[in-house]
């Protein structure tokens, strides 16, 4: 089993992605950290507890993080995911209490711990990465233990928050600039899961008549999430957005990935926030790079396999 901890802003997709990590077989849920992102922190503690109530996971620690990013005010999505950040279902408040450990000691803690145990971590982030930059900054020998991280945002081709951003990245630029220099300087392995594969992992119609037919709690959820989504990302089927990130650690063949240099656009004013696949040729003459800094080297997903992604949420 992969030992994992998600850094969440549930989030709509985020808590499909919760379902899928807290009970999948093959994963092993250390943690949840949560951050501001789609909706206010507040609500992303509440929606992240509820689902993990679902789902019986009242044994995963909840660690509250950081409400917003570093240098800007928060921008949350809750046009996207309903006003509550997580569909508008009016399920019940949860039970469940968050840890008492904050988001970064928590991150700090079980990096420690599994890295101790010969078996590193992978982190998750699937929102905003301000919580995990934090943790670069403060803890960057607990940084260095994690396995690897699998990070949903950006893209080298396609955008949503702006015509050049995606949402995550676009929220917070310099904590993603903070994280992939982090992983550069530190050797931390690092997957980004962008917005060219994000839509392509589906469920359709027939796939949500079959879970309302399961008609367990979790199934019932799963189906008035992914309904909800489907308002939106409607015709051929909905995406299930941030749990295909998760799925991608259970079927990394279903991944097309190549190592290229990524920089994050900070200052550019139509493209903050950008990531920066760099693509060119470099066997070629082009020796110099006219930007300083050396570009964190990142596994960019180009393309996947969707129908097997979605194929291990249902
Ligand atoms: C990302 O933004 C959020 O709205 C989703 O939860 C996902 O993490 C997609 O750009
Ligand atoms: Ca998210």
């Amino acid at each position: 089993t992969i030992p994992l901890v998600l850094d969440v802003d549930t989030g709509v997709d985020d808590a499909c992605a919760l379902l899928l990590a807290a009970l999948h077989p093959g994963l092993d849920l250390r943690a949840v950290t949560c951050v501001g992102g789609n909706a206010p922190l507040a609500d992303v503690v509440r929606n992240t507890l509820t689902v993990l109530e679902t789902a019986g996971r009242a044994d995963v620690p909840v660690g509250v993080g950081v409400a917003r990013p570093l240098l800007e005010e928060p921008v949350d999505a809750r046009h996207v995911h309903g006003s509550d950040g997580m569909a508008d279902l009016g399920m019940p408040a949860p039970t469940l209490a968050p840890d008492p450990r904050s988001a970064v000691d928590l991150l700090r803690e079980v990096a420690d711990a599994a890295a101790a145990e010969g078996d590193p971590v992978t982190l998750v982030p699937l929102a905003p990465m301000t919580n995990v930059a934090i943790f670069a900054r403060l803890h960057p020998a607990s940084f260095a233990r994690l396995g690897r991280i699998v990070f949903m945002g950006g893209g080298a081709d396609v955008s949503n928050a702006t015509a050049a951003a995606e949402f995550n990245v676009f929220h917070d630029p310099e904590a993603t600039a903070i994280v992939l220099d982090a992983c550069a300087t530190l050797g931390v392995p690092v997957t980004m899961y962008g917005l060219d594969v994000f839509y392509d992992p589906k469920v359709t119609d027939a796939d949500v008549t079959a879970l309302r037919a399961v008609d367990t709690p979790v199934a019932r959820l799963a189906a008035d999430l992914i309904s909800f989504h489907h308002r939106r990302f409607a015709n051929d089927g909905a995406t299930i957005g941030d749990a295909g990130a998760v799925a991608s650690l259970l079927l990394p063949q279903a991944l097309e990935t190549r190592s290229l240099p990524v920089r994050v656009e900070l200052t550019g004013s139509w493209t903050r926030g950008r990531t920066i696949v760099d693509r060119r040729d470099w066997s070629g003459d082009m020796e110099h790079d006219p930007h300083g800094l050396a570009p964190a080297q990142v596994d960019v997903t180009l393309a996947c396999d969707g129908p097997a992604l979605a194929g291990l949420w249902l």
